[in-house]
Order: structure tokens, then C-alpha cells, then sequence
């Protein structure tokens, strides 16, 4: 896999169902409905990526732009397989969304991490120093208050302003 070609596309209906399989096979992500994740190929194709090595679905960000805003990217999940991982290929990702002309409004990305998850918080800390962006963090989601006690708290994160 490392020597192979990893080329990315915009996401069509068709991934649909491969990223559902994706998402699946890179816990700790919550799984979605087969629905949901067609809906990030489909209605949320411009605010997402697909990755793909022999016609196989390695990567993915799913991703929207914040109702009531017009400036901020928030990034849904970040999914990248076992054998891919360790390249760089998440980062290449949620770059090459932001240089994405319909993106050129976007100054902030916004995501949620739970405190455990240290590969997000590496991806996420990284990008901001790319970007030489500030980064903030608060509790958004809470595990008793929002969760029921079922999900640890997802803090959000805040990346920006970046040109
Ligand atoms: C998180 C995930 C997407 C990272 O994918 P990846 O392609 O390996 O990440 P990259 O190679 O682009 O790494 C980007 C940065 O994150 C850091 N990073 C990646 N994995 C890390 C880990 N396990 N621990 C600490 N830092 C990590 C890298 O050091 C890198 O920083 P650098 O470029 O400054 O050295 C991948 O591990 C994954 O799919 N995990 C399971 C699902 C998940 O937790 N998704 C994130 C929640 S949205």
C-alpha cells in the first residue's frame, strides 16, 4: 500500500456504501446508517474527499459548511485505513478541501474529539501549525449532559482564522 498510488476525488453516491465499510473498519468512529453516509456522498460531496489505491476506498473526510455561517468547514469524521495510515494522507485530505474553490470563503474548521482519541488531536494540532492558525478547544457535547453516560464528551475543536 505505502508505494501505491493514493489519488483522491470528490465524493459521488457510489462511494456511498464503501464508506459506510470504511467507517466500519476504523473505530473509534460511531458507524452511520448506509442513508447517512450517502447522503456525505451526495448532498455533502462539495465539502468532503474520497481516497482512493486500486480502485479501493482508503480514506475519507465527510464534512459540511456550518448552517448559520459562512466561514466555517466542520469536519463530520476523518476515516483512513489501518495500512494507510502514518503518511500523511488524512492531512492531504482535509487540504486539498480547503483549496477547493467553492472554499475560498472558509477561515475556521471546526471538529469534535473525545480526549482519548490522541491520532485526532495529533491530526488536528498538526494542521493548525500548518496553517499557522490558533487552535481552541471546549466541551461541546457532554457525556452525561447530551450522551446519557453512552459516549465520552466530544470537546470542540477550533482551528482559525487561516487564509
Ligand atoms: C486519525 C487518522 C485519520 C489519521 O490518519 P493518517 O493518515 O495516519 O494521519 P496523517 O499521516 O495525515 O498524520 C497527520 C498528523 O497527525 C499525527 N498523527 C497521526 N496519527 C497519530 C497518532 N496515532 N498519534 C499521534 N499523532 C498522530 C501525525 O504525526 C501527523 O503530524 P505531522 O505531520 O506534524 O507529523 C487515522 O489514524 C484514523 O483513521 N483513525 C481512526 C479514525 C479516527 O479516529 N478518526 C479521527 C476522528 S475524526
Amino acid at each position: 500500500m505505502m508505494n501505491d498510488v493514493i489519488t483522491l476525488h470528490k465524493p459521488k453516491a457510489e462511494d456511498g456504501m464503501d464508506l459506510f465499510e470504511l467507517v466500519e473498519r476504523c473505530p473509534p468512529l460511531d458507524p452511520n446508517s448506509s442513508y447517512c453516509n450517502l447522503l456525505h456522498c451526495s448532498h455533502f460531496a462539495e465539502t468532503g474527499v474520497a481516497a482512493t489505491c486500486n480502485n479501493r476506498l482508503v480514506g475519507f473526510v465527510s464534512g459540511y459548511l456550518k448552517p448559520s455561517t459562512s466561514d466555517v468547514w466542520f469536519v463530520w469524521q476523518v476515516a483512513v485505513d489501518a495500512e494507510a495510515r502514518g503518511c500523511g494522507l488524512a492531512k492531504r485530505m482535509l487540504k486539498s478541501v480547503l483549496e477547493r474553490q467553492n472554499l475560498t470563503n472558509v477561515k475556521y474548521i471546526e471538529t469534535t474529539i473525545t480526549l482519548d482519541n490522541k491520532a485526532s488531536w495529533g491530526l488536528f494540532k498538526s494542521l493548525a501549525k500548518e496553517l499557522n492558525a490558533a487552535i481552541e478547544e471546549e466541551p461541546f457535547f457532554d457525556e452525561q449532559k447530551h450522551f446519557k453516560g453512552k459516549h465520552n464528551t466530544e470537546y470542540l475543536v477550533r482551528i482559525g482564522p487561516f487564509s
